[in-house]
């Protein structure tokens, strides 16, 4: 695990975004694995503006979203298929038909998580997956658990997410107690993993993510276990580490 304490959230983002573009420069057909939430905001502008400025070509490049709320449409504001059509898709120049976020319309979870498996493994896997980090130290929506679960599943939101996502929403009564989200052997089927931590919330998880038993009483623990994993933490974020 190589580690990055950069000075502010701007130096954090635009070192992971520089990784991102690395990787499309490297191969311009890569499948990146994408995530939501405030922490990509600082990354995904950087990747438009390159990508304005003819810097970045998306034309090929595919691309995999961890997680989508269950019951949400595509078209809801709080969608993170709104979300990524938002604050990148409609702002580069990638293909509409080669971005994949799980169907949070679909009722039928078994069918909807086998297709989602299926599709990754037919687009040859992941060649970048660019991680947030929870405060309880979920990845994806991989909660806190008794056990690791390995494939895209449909997972009950625990309090403590629905408290920090609640601010996305107008009241917590509609904050979805329910998302589709890759499983933990998905994120870790990944060629390379890129995690970003900003402020201070973030420093306990990240500090048990790096020095606390592997457990998935703390999800993030078992990226330990994976090769080629970046960790970008703002100061805020890497505070307690030593
Ligand atoms: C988002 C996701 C989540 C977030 C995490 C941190 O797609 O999978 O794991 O990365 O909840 O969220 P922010 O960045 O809003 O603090």
């Amino acid at each position: 695990m190589k580690i990055y304490i950069t000075k502010d959230y701007d130096e954090l983002s635009r070192k992971a975004a520089l990784i991102i573009q690395a990787q499309i420069l490297q191969k311009p057909e890569s499948v990146l694995g994408l995530a939501t939430g405030s922490s990509p905001l600082g990354i995904y502008g950087f990747l438009t503006g390159w990508a304005q400025s003819g810097d970045l070509d998306f034309s090929q490049v595919r691309t995999v979203n961890l997680d989508e709320y269950y019951g949400l449409s595509g078209d809801d504001s709080q969608s993170y298929r709104r979300f990524m059509q938002t604050n990148l898709f409609s702002k580069v120049n990638i293909k509409p038909e080669n971005t994949y976020i799980p169907n949070g319309l679909e009722k039928d979870d078994i069918q909807e998580c086998a297709r989602y498996e299926k599709l990754i493994y037919s687009l040859g896997g992941i060649d970048l997956q660019l991680l947030g980090i929870g405060n309880n130290g979920h990845i994806g929506f991989n909660e806190p658990s008794d056990e690791f679960t390995a494939e895209t599943h449909k997972q009950p939101l625990t309090q403590s997410t629905i408290d920090a996502n609640k601010r996305f929403f107008a009241r917590e009564e509609d904050v979805p107690r329910f998302a589709y989200t890759m499983g933990i052997g998905t994120i870790m089927r990944s060629k390379k993993i890129l995690l970003i931590a900003s402020g201070k919330t973030k420093a306990e998880a990240v500090k048990l993510m790096i020095s606390g038993p592997i457990t998935p009483r703390n999800p993030a623990s078992v990226l330990r276990l994976h090769g080629d994993v970046v960790v970008i933490a703002d100061a805020e974020a890497g505070a307690l580490l030593k």
